[in-house]
Order: C-alpha cells, then sequence, then structure tokens
C-alpha cells in the first residue's frame, strides 16, 4: 500500500481526541492529503454498529456479541475506506482500531488476547498500521480528565474502574509485544509536550 496508516489507541479520557485534533490541523496547515476516521463507526453500517454497541440500553449484551459487532465495523471500514484510501497513497489517520478490541475485549473482557488477535486478522484481511500511538496514562488521572469536561458516560466507559485498569495493561502488553509499531507516549503531560513526540515520531514518515 502506498500510503501511510496511523492509529490512535489508550483508555478512555487519555486525550487522544485532542491530539488527533491537533494531527489534523498539523496535516492541513501542511497541505497533506488525508482522511479521518473513528472506531467503531466511520461508515454508514459502521455507524449503525456503533450505536448498538454504546446504548446503554443494551446490558444484556454478551461478550462475544460485542467482539463480533466491533469485528463487523471494523471489516466494514477497512475494505469501504482505509484500504482504497491508502491505495490512492492518502495518510490515514484512525481513532482506534483493533489494538482498541485486544485491550478491551481481549484483556478486560477475557475474551483471551490471542483469540481477539485471530479476529482482529480476519475483520482487516491482514491490514495493520505503520505506527500506532498508545496514549498511556493511569486510570486515576483519565477519570480526573473526563470529570473535569463532564462528558456522560456510554455503555463500556460504565464498566468501571477495575475494567479500565484492565484495559491499560492490556495496551501495555501489547506495546511490549509489538516490535516497535506501537509507540507509548506519556500522556500525563501537557498537550502541546505530548504533540511534539507525535511530530518527531513521525518525521520523515508522512
Ligand atoms: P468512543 O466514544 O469513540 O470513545 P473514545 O472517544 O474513548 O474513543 O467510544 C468507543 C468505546 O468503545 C470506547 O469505550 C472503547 C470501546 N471500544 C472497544 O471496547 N473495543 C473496540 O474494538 C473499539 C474500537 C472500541
Amino acid at each position: 500500500m502506498k500510503g501511510i496508516f496511523i492509529t490512535f489507541e489508550g483508555i478512555d479520557g487519555c486525550g487522544k481526541s485532542t491530539q488527533c485534533e491537533l494531527l489534523k490541523d498539523y496535516l492541513k496547515d501542511n497541505n497533506k492529503d488525508f482522511i479521518f476516521v473513528r472506531e467503531p463507526g466511520g461508515t454508514v453500517i459502521g455507524e449503525r454498529i456503533r450505536e448498538i454497541l454504546l446504548d446503554k440500553k443494551n446490558t444484556q449484551m454478551n461478550s462475544r456479541t460485542e467482539l463480533l459487532l466491533f469485528e463487523a465495523a471494523r471489516a466494514q471500514i477497512t475494505e469501504e475506506v482505509i484500504k482504497p484510501a491508502l491505495e490512492e497513497g492518502k495518510i490515514v489517520l484512525c481513532d482506534r482500531f483493533f489494538d482498541s478490541s485486544s485491550a478491551y475485549q481481549g484483556m478486560a473482557r477475557n475474551m483471551g488476547m490471542d483469540f481477539v488477535a485471530g479476529l482482529n486478522m480476519a475483520a482487516t484481511g491482514g491490514l495493520k498500521p505503520d505506527v500506532t500511538f498508545f496514549f498511556d496514562i493511569t486510570v486515576e488521572e483519565a477519570l480526573a480528565r473526563r470529570g473535569k469536561r463532564g462528558e456522560a458516560s456510554d455503555r463500556i466507559e460504565l464498566a468501571g474502574i477495575k475494567f479500565q485498569e484492565d484495559v491499560r495493561k492490556g495496551y501495555l502488553e501489547l506495546a511490549k509485544e509489538s516490535d516497535g509499531r506501537i509507540v507509548t507516549v506519556d500522556a500525563s503531560r501537557g498537550v502541546e509536550e505530548i504533540f511534539e513526540d507525535i511530530k518527531e515520531t513521525l518525521k520523515g514518515k508522512i
């Protein structure tokens, strides 16, 4: 593929959305050809799946159902949006991709990281990000930030502190085993400082 595929990962409230916005502005200012998408969602079908996944009323959702819905949304966005954009040589920014399923469903929902890795492969046909930024922050700090923003929690965010701790554990394990694809960023620092790290990592790549 000719383009470059960059993904953003971390627990809820880690500040990745702010960094996505900064990178989008930076790419715009530098006249780069890019697209930005988010998971779950990013396609008409994917946004409908997203509604089911995040709906607080769906308290009875089984973990396997949840995992397969995330993977279904992923299969759609990969074929419909990400692969064609990469073929055209574009930079693709994706707010969450398959590492989210490994950390949230594989680790935190106890479905097994290896089991999820197989389904990730099935959903993406083997497509992997070139660079993944993991915004690492403690659960306490992330909660404090979200509290400040006064955001309403969705179904996944309502799963609790222990759940978020496990998600973080999952990401740390993925980062350790990623052969350099996953770049861990200390997300407890200031917004500008973090963004400098991102630009540094992407230097020569974009
Ligand atoms: P979203 O509002 O997009 O959260 P954020 O801004 O933190 O990215 O909601 C996505 C939620 O779904 C979030 O809690 C993470 C969770 N999620 C999974 O559990 N598995 C997945 O594979 C993906 C993509 C997201």
